[in-house]
């Protein structure tokens, strides 16, 4: 047994702690290929395909996904699931007894993928609400996020880490390599009341509505007592990653509708409700823009919503107009 597994065995069910022992395994395989940076398998580069939302795909994207897959289907206890790759959910042939199902993003961040930057794996994961012993159906995975029972995201960067929430706070593990295996870091982390950082995309500014204008400008010019600005900009681009620093040091990550994306980028099931679930569960809020995240009710798989995410303080601020 992992550690994570020693501590998953007293906060949730064996079932859901056999699901994180698939995405610790498969988690590995793919922080392994990160790391090598293409001395491994063929993982570099474009693919030159599609996925349904319209995206480019990577080839890490689709090995992502395959790994996860796998592990996943292997664990048994997943019945099926929804992933940014494929254009369908899929129902897990042999595992039509199991009770959960996941929403997954394989690999977020594709921008950052072959330049040695941060990317990451999100998910979220849910009871089915479909008979047991027959196929998923659509709307297991069309439930609000708040019904999800457990949420995390792996994060493939300096180190690798897994941020996880069942419902009693936000625990981090770092991976150690050598074992293959998740140890705990650090315990209950509370995202600080008050922010330091902004994170969005601000070439995008002129498509920006007057009250999220007003915001940044409020973001830009905010003096602490000592004169000295209460706020810096960062963007990664990596909502992984934007949202892991924002956790851990206070801050905000905006998504907002643009010009060529009117609903802006982030996916509501597998992008937006995990990671509004581990808002809230360290301390933090999540909407759209006026909606609470984890309330609203989802209409298709891979529908994009605005997406403001972060510490009290700024999201208190950026929901006022
Ligand atoms: P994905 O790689 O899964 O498609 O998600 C990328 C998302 C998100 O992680 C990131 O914050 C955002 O797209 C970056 O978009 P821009 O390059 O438009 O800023
Ligand atoms: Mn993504
Ligand atoms: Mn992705």
């Amino acid at each position: 047994m992992t550690e994570l597994n020693e501590f998953l065995s007293t906060e949730t069910t064996l079932e859901i702690a056999k699901i994180f022992s698939a995405i610790e395994q498969a988690s590995f395989i793919v922080s392994k290929e990160v790391w090598y940076q293409g001395l491994g398998d063929d993982i570099m580069g474009a693919r030159g395909t599609e996925n349904s939302t319209g995206d480019q795909q990577q080839k890490l994207d689709v090995y992502a996904d395959s790994v996860f897959e796998r592990a996943l289907r292997k664990s048994g206890v997943i019945a099926g699931w929804a992933s940014e790759e494929s254009d369908e959910i899929v129902s897990f042939e042999g595992n039509e007894d199991a009770s959960h199902v996941i929403v997954i993003d394989p690999l977020d961040g594709s921008s950052n993928i072959d330049v040695n930057v941060a990317i990451g794996t999100i998910f979220g994961i849910y009871e089915r609400v479909s008979p047991h012993g027959t196929p998923v159906e659509l709307r297991d995975f069309l439930q609000k996020g708040r019904k999800q029972v457990a949420a995390g995201y792996v994060m493939y960067s300096v180190s690798t880490q897994m941020v996880l929430s069942t419902g009693h706070g936000v625990h981090i593990f770092t991976l150690e390599p050598w074992k293959r295996s998740y140890h705990r870091v650090l315990d209950h982390v509370k995202m600080p009341y008050e922010g330091r950082v902004y994170s969005i995309n601000e070439v995008n500014f002129e498509d920006f509505d007057e009250g999220l204008k007003r915001f940044i400008h409020y973001c830009q010019n905010k003096k602490r007592a000592n004169g000295k600005r209460q706020y810096t900009g960062r963007y990664i681009g990596s909502l992984v990653a934007d949202f892991h620093r924002n956790l851990l040091r206070g801050g905000i990550y905006v998504y907002p509708g643009i010009e060529e994306a009117p609903n802006g980028k982030i996916r509501l099931l597998y992008e937006c409700n995990p990671i509004a679930y581990l808002a809230e569960q360290s301390g933090g809020q999540a909407t759209d823009g006026s909606q609470v995240i984890l309330d609203m009710e989802p209409i298709e798989l891979h529908q994009r919503v605005p997406f403001y995410v972060g510490c009290n303080e700024m999201m208190n601020e950026a929901m006022r107009t």
